[in-house]
């Protein structure tokens, strides 16, 4: 695998950022404060937590999209000043070239980076049968379900061979069943290319099942609450998923977290109503 994917172990090092949005009538929101973490190259992170408090705006900064309006992020060293081809995102849904067939969407970054031909095409069969899309290559994105066109985008992702995968609510699309073989993927993925993701999901037993690291956030302003090291995603690989999240240690989790969550969801709902 070494020879396929290169990864330099870059360590992702986030510093007191914060992002504040002016808002155009005046005021702000304080959509993220005093957020701190180191996260070693390769580990899952996933980010859990309320409707608003703040999630999608640290992916954006880490992806380099967004400018925090305090702190610094650095990956390897380098401080993240705007998008690079060190870090991927993948989306909930709707990101994909419909107009494209499903190999060129997957080629699509090393065809803008003038790749070689022959060599992007071993690339895009390799990463069809990676994703379980073999034979697909020649689709519309259209004729896809929405798992399928999810395994798309991770490939077009992948194909970029990014130190760092942010994905945002990437499975939240998609119905149960579906979802499910998705985390298997993703997990199988990790193991495969060594790679670093940052995931967020509203999905307490996803967010356990995936992350090797958890964050639990809290809104208003948005940060961290709790810092979580789990076992299930290095399990998962070799478990049966549904036994797992079955099983006494993940249940026990499951229902701490979720606690955690609602209380959460209690204060802010008290603050809202007085
Ligand atoms: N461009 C913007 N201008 C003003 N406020 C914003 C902007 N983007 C986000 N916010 C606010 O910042 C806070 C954090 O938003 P963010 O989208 O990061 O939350 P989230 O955790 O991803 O939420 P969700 O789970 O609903 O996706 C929210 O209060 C949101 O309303
Ligand atoms: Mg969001």
């Amino acid at each position: 695998m070494d020879q396929v994917w290169g990864n330099w172990m870059k360590d992702l090092s986030v510093n007191a950022v914060g992002m504040r949005y002016e808002l155009p009538r005046g005021g702000f929101v304080q959509a993220l404060e005093d957020v701190s973490f180191d996260l070693e190259a390769g580990r899952l992170l996933t980010l859990l937590g309320p409707s608003g408090c703040g999630k999608t705006t640290l992916l954006n900064i880490l992806a380099g999209f967004l400018a925090p309006t305090a702190g610094s992020v650095e990956l390897g060293g380098d401080a993240i000043t705007g998008p690079g081809q060190d870090r991927g995102m993948v989306f909930q849904q709707g990101a994909l070239f419909e107009w494209l067939s499903v190999a060129k969407n997957i080629s699509f970054g090393p065809r803008m980076n003038r790749a070689n031909r022959s060599e992007t095409s071993a690339k895009v069969d390799e990463l069809l049968r990676t994703v379980g899309l073999q034979g697909f290559g020649d689709k519309a994105v259209y004729e896809l379900s929405g798992g399928m066109q999810q395994r798309v985008a991770l490939a077009r992702c992948l194909a970029n061979d990014p130190d760092v995968i942010l994905m945002d609510e990437p499975l939240g699309a998609l119905d149960a069943l579906t979802r499910e073989k998705m985390q298997g993927l993703i997990l199988e993925l990790w193991k495969e290319t060594g790679k670093t993701i940052v995931l967020v999901t509203h999905s307490v037993e996803e967010a356990l099942f995936l992350g090797d690291r958890m964050f639990v956030m809290a809104p208003r302003p948005g940060r961290i609450d709790r810092d979580y090291t789990l076992p299930f995603a290095e399990v998962g690989l070799t478990v049966e998923p549904r036994e797992l999240k079955a099983s006494p240690e993940f249940i026990e989790k499951r229902e701490e977290v979720l606690s955690l969550i609602w209380e959460m969801e209690e204060q802010i709902m008290g603050h809202e109503g007085g």
